[in-house]
């Protein structure tokens, strides 16, 4: 059992998954002001990343050659950069009652090295069950973006860790259906939210999952 199931009194754990450019930064900040306006601070993460030893392991994954890791050790090396986000950051902060968001979590491996890169994705959960206690979000906010308008957005914003935006479109493609598959299979877990449109109108959207399924609203 995760360590934060252990109390009755924990926190919340929301995650936002999507392919390059769906927006999440922009919507994990506007979310967090809407926390903060019902009076809850919530502690705004990464993935890969998240602990000191995991944005050590983030460097290795997205600088350098596409093709520098096999998708074996790409899913290794992401998933031991999430057991130590969960075991330094995560779960100490959900037990002591506080919210979590991350910016990715398990759902990326599961797209990103199951759907892009083609390994069975049973083998994936079966990693995510041995290295990170089967240990799920709350919520999980999918955007969802057309390939294309997310490459471009993606590009605009530049910067070195490109390495996954330079994988080719067909993996982008499979990536999108991989995500838009994962909230059809677990509904009670996921949302997708369309992030084609606007920032104000995708954030209404998110409140609107959000609120509800946090038990919010008033
Ligand atoms: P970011 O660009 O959203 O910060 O994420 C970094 C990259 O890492 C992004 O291109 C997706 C990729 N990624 C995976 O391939 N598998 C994973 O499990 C995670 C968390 C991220």
């Amino acid at each position: 059992m995760g360590q934060a199931q252990n109390g009755g009194n924990r926190g919340r754990f929301i995650s936002f998954e999507g392919g390059e450019g769906s927006g999440k930064s922009t919507q994990i900040r506007l979310l967090a002001e809407k926390l903060n306006g019902q009076g809850i601070e919530a502690i705004l993460t990464r993935e890969p990343g998240g602990s000191p030893g995991a944005e050590q392991i983030r460097a290795l994954l997205v600088l350098g050659e596409t093709g520098r890791w096999d998708a074996m050790t790409e899913a290794l090396l992401h998933t031991a950069a999430r057991r130590s986000h969960l075991a330094v950051t995560v779960w100490p902060a959900l037990s002591q009652g506080r919210w979590v968001i991350s910016d990715r979590y398990a759902d990326s491996t599961l797209a990103y090295q199951g759907h892009g890169h083609g390994l069975p994705v049973e083998d994936i959960r079966r990693l995510h069950r041995l290295a990170n206690e089967n240990f799920w979000p709350d919520l999980t906010l999918i955007l969802d973006v057309p390939v294309e308008l997310g490459l471009e957005r993606a590009g605009k914003r530049g910067g070195a860790e490109d390495r996954y935006e330079r994988m080719g479109r067909d993996f982008h493609e499979r990536l999108r259906q991989g995500f838009r598959a994962i909230a059809e299979a677990e509904p009670a877990r996921c949302a997708l939210i369309d992030s084609s449109g606007d920032i104000e109108t995708t954030a209404w959207a998110i409140w609107k999952v959000a609120s509800i399924r946090l038990g919010l609203t008033k």
